[in-house]
Order: structure tokens, then C-alpha cells, then sequence
């Protein structure tokens, strides 16, 4: 799910390292962010700061990451400076700066549903790469995930039944709880042409 390259995101990505993190002693931890797997351009973290939640959102694509930074600057430069880092990784190589954190919260919003049965070890929600993402869970922390895929959805249940993590809530319709979740840029136009979004929230085993 590749928009079109922007050949001026990785200068400006590279020329604002303040706003990545710069491995895993970075300050930014302090705050106790939540973790966001797959922010694409940016809307649901911002969404989430302006509700006072730190996030460190990772985002492998460098197009929508240059465009997620360019957002966050313009909003510094109006005077709202929002408690975000960008960290331009795949989750499979974040190790090295996630290690030994733990996030009260990983939001997995929209992510690539790899449709194809020979590419399932590829999505997010691979009962293996699911436990992973659950080992960075703060005691009590929850994974919670969005799609507007019905096999996605359900393809994610029956991975965590293999990887043993409970499942706290799962919704086949969900509508918007205003105060603790945001829309991010897929989910506004999927509600906009009335598709349904599922939800399933992941508690840690
Ligand atoms: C379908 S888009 C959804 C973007 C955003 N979460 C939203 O809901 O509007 C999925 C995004 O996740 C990113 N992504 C997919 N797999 C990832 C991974 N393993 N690590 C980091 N980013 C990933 C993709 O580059 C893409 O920007």
C-alpha cells in the first residue's frame, strides 16, 4: 500500500533527528508513550496527543513518514508542539531501540491485510510476531487493533488463540469511542463510504 515517492522525505526525516528517537536511552521514554505500529502520515497520533497521550509511532515507509514530520512541524511552527517521535523502522528491525521499554499501549490501525494465504507471515497480527509485539505490553497494556478487513479480523483472533494472548473486546461494528481512541487517515475515509471497522483489543498472557 505504497503512495508515490517523495523525493524530499528522507533529507527532511534525516535533518530532524529531534523528532525520532535516538536509541533506546532516548529522553522521549520518560514521558511513557504508547506505541503505534504503521502511523502512515500521522493523523491518529496526533489525534491521541491532542488527548494528552505520548506516542512513539513507527512507520517503515519514508514517503508517509517525511509527510507525517512535515505535519508535526507545521503544527510546532503554529504553536502546537504535540509529545510525537517518528521512528522510520520496519517493527521486525525496531528491536535494537524498543528493547526494554514497555507501552501501556500498541495501536495496530489499518494494517497491510497481506490478503494472499502465502503472504500471512507477513501481516502484523502473525500469531509470532504478535506474541513479539505483545512482550513490549506494560503490565495491564493492551494491544489494540483496527481494520476494516473481516478476514483480517478474523484471521487476528485465531492468532491470538496460538499465541495465548487474551482477547479483551472484539467488535464486529465498531463505532468510535470518542474519548479513548482517535480516526486515523484510513479509518476517516473507510467510515466516510460506510464500511464497517472491526476492533479487537489484546490483553498481554
Ligand atoms: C494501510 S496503511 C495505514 C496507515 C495508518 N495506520 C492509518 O490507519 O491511516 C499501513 C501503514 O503501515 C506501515 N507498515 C506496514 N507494516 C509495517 C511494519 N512492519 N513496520 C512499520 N510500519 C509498517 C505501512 O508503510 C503503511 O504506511
Amino acid at each position: 500500500m505504497r503512495g508515490r515517492f517523495k523525493s524530499w522525505a528522507p533529507s527532511l526525516l534525516e535533518e530532524h533527528p529531534e523528532k525520532g528517537v535516538a536509541g533506546k536511552e532516548d529522553p522521549f521514554f520518560a514521558l511513557s508513550p504508547d506505541l503505534e505500529i504503521g502511523g502512515g502520515k500521522g493523523m491518529f497520533a496526533i489525534r491521541m496527543a491532542r488527548k494528552g497521550r505520548a506516542i512513539l509511532s513507527l512507520e517503515r515507509d519514508v514517503s508517509s513518514a517525511g509527510t507525517f514530520l512535515k505535519r508535526l512541524l507545521a503544527l510546532e511552527e503554529e504553536g502546537e508542539p504535540l509529545p510525537i517521535r517518528i521512528l522510520r523502522k520496519d517493527f521486525d528491525d525496531a528491536g535494537d531501540v524498543l528493547e526494554g521499554h514497555l507501552f501501556p499501549r500498541i495501536y495496530l490501525n489499518f494494517s497491510d491485510p497481506w490478503p494472499k494465504k502465502r503472504h500471512e507471515k507477513r501481516r502484523l497480527t502473525f500469531h509470532e510476531r504478535l506474541l513479539r509485539i505483545s512482550s513490549y505490553l506494560a503490565p495491564g497494556g493492551e494491544i489494540r487493533f483496527k481494520s476494516d478487513q473481516e478476514p483480517l479480523y478474523l484471521f487476528t483472533l485465531e492468532e491470538c488463540g496460538k499465541a495465548g494472548l487474551p482477547i479483551l473486546l472484539a467488535e464486529e461494528d465498531y463505532s468510535l469511542d470518542e474519548e479513548e481512541d482517535a480516526m486515523s487517515e484510513y479509518e476517516e475515509s473507510f467510515r466516510r463510504e460506510g464500511r464497517k471497522i472491526y476492533r479487537i483489543i489484546i490483553g498481554r498472557n
